[in-house]
């Protein structure tokens, strides 16, 4: 009798009739693979052949996802609207190639940040100051930093399921190519979303300008514009830890007035609230000059500080980048954690919930919305 043999993979796509969802919600496309001899005669060989491991010739197992993300329309004029933005989809399988640097990471929690609307805008003096301000292209993904999971990674320092911080997108996945910037994230029994707060970018960029920049000395006056938004928050508890005396303005643009003087400002805002806090220095004041807040959506709204105040003054103003910090990251992680153990300092959030918040989230930052740290979750840890 002649002997046949077949082998045969049949594939079926269960995606998209028939999705099975997985703990990340991705859609898996299975292979069924099936190995065929013909005949009754074929038995014993097949049956030996279990045992000689020889039938299954290859086995496939993809996962792939759509991953949704964030874009805007088109660049923006003004103050960011919600029609500004849409939500885009892209196909993704949660591999990397193999010999590859790449990694896949599942967002956890997003940062919204005031800066971001300096990117969006068709033209901006900020545009080719550094790779993390340059414009965005409308239709592609947003970077922002974040929390998230490793789902696949070709790079030799990560691991799937390794919890990281760093750059990643205003997405449910971020892919990473090149060079990127990302690390192992040790949450140190601290919430995951302390990591772009207060343990982040905002505590960074808080400590690094008010301790290197303002030099804070028991009994000075501090004053701190946006003092309820993410940065202003913390500079108002370290200058308070410091034993300054501390006044902070939110929600209000009216000019301020001290009778007592300042000594420093932590400048997040611009403006008119940077003229009037120049005007009422004393000699020797210090401005850091962490953001412009108010000129980033009004560019009619830039003031010059009296410079002869400047002058007599001594007044020394400071512009602050939070990547120049990285130098002091770890003696500022260590003792933001000492205080947050010891309850002299807290975290403050305001956080969205779901991708599609983001655009709300953001808007808000302009509007005075937030109070705190503004983050948006993506997904359970
Ligand atoms: N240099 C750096 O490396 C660095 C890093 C992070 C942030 N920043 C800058 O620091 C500033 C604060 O950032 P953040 O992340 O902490 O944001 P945030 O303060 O949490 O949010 C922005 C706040 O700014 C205030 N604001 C909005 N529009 C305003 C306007 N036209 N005039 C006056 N106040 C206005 C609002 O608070 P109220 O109206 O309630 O006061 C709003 O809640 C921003 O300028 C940001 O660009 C700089």
């Amino acid at each position: 009798m002649k002997k046949s043999h077949q082998h045969q993979i049949k594939s079926f796509n269960l995606t998209p009739k028939g999705v099975i969802s997985t703990p990340e919600g991705a859609a898996r496309k299975y292979s069924a693979i099936e190995d065929i001899s013909l005949g009754l005669s074929s038995i014993p060989l097949a049956l030996i052949g279990l045992f000689r491991a020889a039938e299954i010739k290859e086995e496939k197992w993809i996962m792939e996802v759509t991953n949704n993300y964030i874009t805007i329309k088109a660049q923006i004029v003004g103050k960011p609207k919600e029609s500004d933005f849409e939500i885009k989809a892209l196909h993704l399988a949660l591999s990397v190639e193999p010999g590859s640097n790449d990694i896949v990471v599942k967002n956890l929690y997003v940062s919204i940040d005031p800066y971001q609307i300096n990117r969006m805008k068709i033209s901006c003096s900020s545009h080719n100051a550094t790779r993390a301000s340059a414009p965005l292209t409308p239709g592609e993904v947003i970077e922002a930093y974040g929390v998230g999971r490793v789902v696949a990674s070709g790079n030799p320092e990560f691991e799937k399921d390794d919890l990281v911080v760093g750059l990643l997108i205003w997405g449910e996945y971020s892919v990473l190519k090149g060079e990127y910037t990302l690390r192992k994230l040790d949450p140190m029994g601290f919430p995951l979303s302390y990591h772009i707060g207060i343990l982040g970018t905002s505590g960074l960029t808080a400590y690094g300008g008010f301790f290197e920049v303002c030099k804070p000395k028991k009994g000075e006056k501090v004053f701190v514009s946006a003092a309820s938004g993410s940065v202003g928050n913390l500079v108002g508890q370290y200058a308070k830890l410091v034993g300054c005396h501390v006044v902070g303005s939110a929600g209000s643009k009216e000019k301020v007035y001290f009778p007592d003087g300042i000594d420093i400002y932590f400048d997040n805002v611009g403006a008119e609230m940077l003229e009037a806090a120049v005007a009422n220095m004393n000699v020797f004041g210090r401005v850091a000059a962490c953001g412009v807040i108010a000129e980033y959506t009004d560019a009619g709204k830039r003031v010059a500080p009296d410079m002869l105040n400047v002058v007599y003054k001594r007044i020394k103003i400071q512009g602050i980048l939070v990547v120049d910090y990285m130098n002091i990251y770890a003696d500022f992680v260590s003792a933001t954690v000492d205080h947050l153990r010891a309850g002299n300092i807290q975290g403050i959030e305001d956080v969205s919930v779901g991708l599609q918040s983001i655009p709300l989230a953001f808007i808000g930052l302009f509007r005075g919305d937030n109070i705190g740290k503004k983050i948006v979750k993506i997904a359970d840890d």
